[in-house]
């Protein structure tokens, strides 16, 4: 292999620039010509595809955001649009392919190989962590700390009123955000997609003789099933008109912001080896660390197999919460 190509795609995740620098650097160290694609799978359509060299990545690795920019294609979808990506890969002669993205992003790259036979590793690139085949997902530990420093603030004004703060964080399909904001953040309770047809929490969190704490701080994943913090908020509301609920979203303020440190080594560690591991005959896997340990995956794995939440997490919040 001797041309090869990385692109991000579907949402962004700070440390994505850390992760393509890896990429393009670990390539020139291996004597392999590496080529950006600008706007994920739109890009690869459309022909956005540069040459790029050591220098092209200096001065990124502590930017959030990706520098190659990232779409959500839907022309990638249609044969005709795969057509067109392929024929401008072949035209430059790329073999290769490093895919930082998610689920959506992966599913693509196995349509590419499975039709044109050019390969791809993925790096799982998302804040959500819900990526089966490995422990942490590039984007996690940022957005995690970026909400929690909202919290904390929150818990100020909280305190002060004696007020009860619902407060929602992303996660569509995964509560690991959540979850790991509502144990650093001392919340009273979480609500995520994975635990569904909760009875009596109204109940179990608010009732008089339920109610220990001058205030409380109630962490919930967008995606849980009742719909929101709004709707929690308002339920509460309604059942005990004596209690005030405040809401706030969080929104995709977790989705920008300078990468921890832990993001910038697990992005750069995922993106030299899913150079290293095309360059080794690899292809359709993704990249993941597991027990501090670099692994493999099946893209089909990684798309398909639920990650679960960590259960003693979830019981650790009830327990703190006597
Ligand atoms: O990347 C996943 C995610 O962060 C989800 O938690 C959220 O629902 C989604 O992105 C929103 O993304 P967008 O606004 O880009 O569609």
């Amino acid at each position: 292999m001797k041309k090869i190509a990385v692109f991000t795609s579907g949402g962004d995740s700070p440390g994505m620039n850390a992760c393509i620098r890896a990429v393009v650097r670990t390539a020139i160290y291996h004597k392999i010509e590496v080529y950006g694609i600008r706007r994920g799978y739109e890009g690869m359509i459309e022909g956005d595809i540069q040459l790029m060299d050591s220098r092209s990545v200096a001065n990124i690795i502590q930017r959030g955001g990706t520098i190659l920019k990232t779409a959500r294609s839907k022309e990638f979808m249609t044969p005709e649009g795969r057509k067109k990506a392929a024929k401008n890969l072949k035209k430059l002669g790329i073999e290769g392919l490093v895919c930082i993205g998610g689920n959506g992003s992966f599913t693509g790259a196995l349509k590419l190989y499975e039709e044109f036979g050019i390969r791809c590793i993925g790096a799982p690139g998302t804040i959500d962590n819900d990526l089966y085949g490995t422990d942490y997902t590039i984007g996690f530990d940022t957005a995690v700390n970026t909400a929690l420093d909202a919290i904390d603030r929150i818990r100020d004004t909280a305190d002060s009123h004696n007020r009860t703060f619902f407060v929602e964080v992303m996660g569509r399909d995964a509560g690991f955000i959540a979850l790991q904001v509502a144990l650093s953040g001392g919340a009273e309770a979480v609500f995520v997609p994975e635990v569904v047809n909760r009875k009596d929490w109204i109940d179990q969190l608010f009732s008089k003789k339920r109610r220990k704490k001058s205030f409380s701080i109630v962490i919930v994943a967008e995606g849980e099933e009742e719909g929101g913090a709004m709707v929690l908020a308002q339920k509460v509301k309604e059942k005990y008109p004596d209690i005030d609920p405040r809401v706030t979203i969080l929104g995709h303020i977790q989705r920008g912001g300078t990468p921890s440190s832990s993001d910038r080594v697990l992005a750069t560690r995922m993106g030299s080896a899913a150079v290293e591991s095309l360059l080794a005959g690899e292809t359709n896997k993704a990249v993941g660390i597991i027990n501090e340990k670099i692994c493999l995956t099946p893209f089909e794995e990684a798309i398909f197999k639920r990650k679960d939440i960590p259960e003693d997490l979830l019981r650790l919040i009830k327990i703190l919460n006597v």
